[in-house]
């Protein structure tokens, strides 16, 4: 599968635009390319009661799960606040979970205006899987 890129960053940036983040004023966008070539976009939706944040990575990729989808094979993230926003330990376990048996899933950052593409072995090596 050809994947593109820069498509799946715009996305993710677009995503960001909608975040909800009144209490970290960090505003986070994600796009996930799922195997079908569908793309789900997600922002970081945050709650008074500071636990119930949900990271925009998980929002996307839960978009795309419930609408049927099972592997992910790309995820673009994006912060307005900061270069090379790479996703957190809760969502890069979920991506894993998402991760087909032959395709590593990419994660898309970007760094001074450059994409950074590394696979999620990268972020997460020896991951769990049941
Ligand atoms: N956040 C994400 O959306 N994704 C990450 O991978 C890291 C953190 C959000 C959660 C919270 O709303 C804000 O960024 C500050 O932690």
């Amino acid at each position: 599968m050809n994947v593109d890129f820069n498509l799946l960053m715009d996305k993710a940036k677009d995503a960001s635009k909608n975040s909800y983040s009144p209490f970290s004023r960090f505003a986070v966008g994600a796009a996930v390319l799922a195997s079908s070539g569908n793309i789900y976009q997600g922002c970081n939706v945050e709650n008074s009661s500071f636990g119930m944040t949900i990271c925009a990575e998980r929002c996307a990729i839960f978009k795309a799960v419930s609408e049927g989808e099972r592997e992910i094979r790309a995820v673009a993230i994006y912060s307005p606040n900061a270069d090379s926003c790479y996703p957190c330990g809760a969502c890069r376990q979920v991506m894993y979970e998402f991760e087909s048996d032959v395709e590593e899933i990419e994660v898309v950052t970007e760094n001074l205006g450059q994409l950074e593409i590394n696979k999620l072995s990268y972020f997460l090596p020896c991951g769990f899987k049941i």
